[in-house]
């Protein structure tokens, strides 16, 4: 039996996704940083597992020691983890345009020590085993985004930080992928007050994650299509032309 570890498993994108790996029998371990949601989690979890290998560990990944212990708890308890999904990731959109340090703080222990923290204590159990890494991260980090300063830069630095992984990790057997979803129906997309185009559930990332990560070799897995075809395109226009779509769509 496999195992896989996520991060960030006790609502949204990762619950959905731990809910997908457990009906495929994978052995799952979900973390986040809330003892509370994690409980809430397991039981509704427990009824579509079919084989009741299911561990819930609280472990806020902004805190380098706990991270460490949850590897190690898992690899010397549990069971060598094949594929880990750095999922964990705080959120919190500004609506106005002000520049608020504590926000920039928060995430970036979150969303950016964090992942590293996770990378790390992986790659000691994972080199020369054939692991695999997911890192999700997000279409706002191809470029930046108006009023997403904090939370863009951190995805931004996710990305940057997988394509250098993927050629540095293949070198040690460790796969490295990147998760770059749309717009996902979950706690943190309902705090937004715009209106989110091509707005899908979190069963449906789920889905596409799963096939994405076992039945493909991409390294970077993006969903919905349509979506993520129109950021790629922003992506890689002129500042000029970049600067004034913006200004037409919202006065920035
Ligand atoms: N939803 C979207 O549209 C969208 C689009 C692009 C990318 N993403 C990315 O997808 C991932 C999942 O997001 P989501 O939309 O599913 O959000 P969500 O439902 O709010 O889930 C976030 C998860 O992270 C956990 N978490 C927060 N702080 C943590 C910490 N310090 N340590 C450990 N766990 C922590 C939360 O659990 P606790 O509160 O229990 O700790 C929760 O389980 C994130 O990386 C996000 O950036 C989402």
């Amino acid at each position: 039996m496999l195992t896989i570890w996520i991060t960030g498993a006790s609502s949204g994108i990762g619950f959905a996704t731990a809910k997908k790996f457990l009906k495929n029998n994978w052995r799952v371990i979900i973390s986040s940083s809330n003892n509370q949601k994690l409980s809430i989690a397991k039981k509704k979890l427990l009824t579509v597992s079919i084989n009741n290998e299911l561990h819930i560990i609280k472990c806020d990944i902004s805190k380098k020691e706990e991270v460490k212990q949850t590897i190690e708890y898992i690899e010397k308890n549990i069971a060598p983890i094949n594929l880990a999904i750095l999922n964990a990731a705080a959120y919190s959109p500004n609506k106005t345009q002000e520049f608020n340090l504590e926000n920039y703080e928060l995430l970036l222990d979150v969303n950016l020590r964090g992942t590293l923290y996770c990378i790390n204590f992986l790659k000691e159990f994972m080199q020369n085993r054939e692991g695999h890494i997911a890192i999700v991260s997000s279409p706002i980090g191809y470029r930046g985004w108006p009023t997403a300063g904090a939370y863009g830069m951190t995805k931004a630095a996710q990305l940057n930080l997988g394509e250098s992984l993927f050629f540095d990790f293949k070198k040690i057997g460790i796969r490295i992928s990147i998760i770059n979803p749309g717009f996902i129906d979950t706690e943190s997309t309902r705090l937004n007050s715009f209106k989110m185009p091509f707005l899908k559930s979190s069963e449906y990332a789920a889905e596409k994650i799963y096939n994405g990560l076992l039945n493909t070799n991409k390294f970077e897995i993006f969903f919905p299509f349509w979506m993520i075809v129109f950021v790629k395109i922003m992506r890689i226009l002129p500042y000029k032309i970049y600067f004034y779509i913006w200004k037409k769509l919202g006065n920035f």
